[in-house]
């Protein structure tokens, strides 16, 4: 039910135990919810900036590079990476925040590049963003009476007695008590914002959350407070999340499906089952293997992969993998060719020449290309291979 603040100290630990054990192997999880209706479709979406200098003296910045994918109605997809990835830009885009450089993204079957004006309001109303930053998304200068009723007042709905209803109802939904209504966003702990951040999303009762690294700023325990306030609504609400983070076992824990990106592209897709339980990918085993391991019993038997080489440059124009200069397996041809996103068994897509890439085959390649780092690594993480 709603109407009292979800989480307990026990998630803590379950968010701490997802990064250290593997479930479903690949093969369970094959056919997940692609029976579903898609509810949100990006195709050969792109987005470059000009950054720097005169009109004759820019560079590009290619943010986001053909990236093709379909989140189903009622499922979390996340979407994972490093910093400069191409996350955010991504959720942007499809939010319709921005424009893209090329491609397409279909809402609900609409092109969004096609509407405008009192359409793209409407589709508006039914996607909304949950930001990383809980302290600057509120307005200070407002009371929570005010920042709650706001949606309702810019799209006409409800008016006097019914939208103050939707509001404490709103609070009610979020877990937070009905005097907050008068107080100012600086009298709420960070937990209690993001909470007042959700509460704004869902007024409208969207079908579709893009909520960019919204745990980030908060403490481990109220992390496990919030996953779970938006797995309720989730529930409650039938939402489909877009779940942008850079922290693997969050992830884990609360999306179905799983993009990974790297340099704008989308390097491998696969069901949450396939991706914790076999990366395909030799970025997404690097991914895996840099999140710690919190259960010592468990941290000794852990292999990690450490990269060599540089991350390139925003701006760098590369040819052939966008990963060769890191990868431990890039050979001539990855450095030629651009490899596409194919389909392997399951249903997952991995773009590499040579994918699946295992694990073992990825560890003997590193070591071989870069003796010195991996020996650290190795007494690093207590193994003696
Ligand atoms: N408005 C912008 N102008 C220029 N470059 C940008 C802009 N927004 C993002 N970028 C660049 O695009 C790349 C992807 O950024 P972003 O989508 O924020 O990645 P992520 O969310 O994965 O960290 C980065 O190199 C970033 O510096
Ligand atoms: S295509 Fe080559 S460089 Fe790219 S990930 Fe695969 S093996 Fe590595
Ligand atoms: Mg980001």
């Amino acid at each position: 039910m709603f109407g009292r603040q979800y989480g307990n100290g026990n998630e803590q630990n379950a968010i701490h135990e997802a990064s250290s054990s593997s479930s479903a192997s690949p093969s369970e999880a094959s056919g997940t919810l692609t029976s579903r209706e898609v509810l949100l479709r990006v195709e050969g979406l792109t987005k470059q900036y000009r950054v720097g200098g005169t009109l004759s003296g820019y560079r590009l910045v290619r943010a986001v590079s053909d990236v093709t994918l379909s989140i189903h109605a009622g499922e979390t997809f996340g979407l994972v990476g490093e910093t400069g990835s191409g996350k955010s830009t991504t959720g942007r885009l499809v939010l319709a925040l921005e424009r893209p450089t090329s491609g397409t993204v279909t809402f609900a079957g609409q092109d969004l590049s096609r509407v405008s004006g009192k359409e793209l309001r409407t589709l508006r109303r039914m996607m909304q963003p949950i930001s990383q930053d809980p302290y600057s998304a509120l307005n200070g200068r407002m009371r929570i009476s005010e920042i709650l009723a706001e949606p309702f007042a810019i799209h006409g709905v409800a008016k006097g007695v019914e939208r103050r209803q939707e509001v404490e109802h709103l609070l009610e939904l979020v877990g937070l008590p009905l005097d907050s209504l008068h107080r100012f966003p600086y009298q709420f702990s960070g937990g209690q914002r993001q909470r007042l951040v959700i509460a704004r999303a869902i007024a409208l009762r969207p079908r579709f959350i893009v909520a960019d690294e919204p745990l980030s700023a908060l403490d481990v325990s109220v992390q496990a407070q919030i996953i779970n306030l938006l797995r309720h609504l989730q529930r409650d609400f039938g939402l489909t999340y877009l779940f942008i983070s850079h922290d693997l076992p969050i992830v884990r824990l609360l999306c179905d499906v799983i993009g990974v990106m790297y340099m704008g592209k989308l390097v491998e897709f696969a069901s949450r089952e396939q991706l914790f339980g076999a990366p395909a990918h030799p970025y997404s085993h690097a991914l895996l293997a840099a999140v710690p391991v919190t259960d010592p019993s468990k941290r000794a038997q852990r292999k990690k992969l450490y990269l060599s080489g540089e991350v390139p440059r925003a701006t760098e124009v590369l040819t052939g993998c966008v990963f060769h200069s890191r990868c431990p397996l890039s050979e001539a041809r990855c450095v030629a060719e651009v490899p596409v996103l194919r389909s392997l068994a399951g249903g997952r897509l991995v773009a590499c020449h040579f994918a699946p890439v295992d694990e073992n085959a990825l560890i003997e390649a590193a070591k071989s290309r870069n003796a010195s780092v991996f020996a650290t690594a190795a007494i690093d993480s207590g193994a003696s291979k």
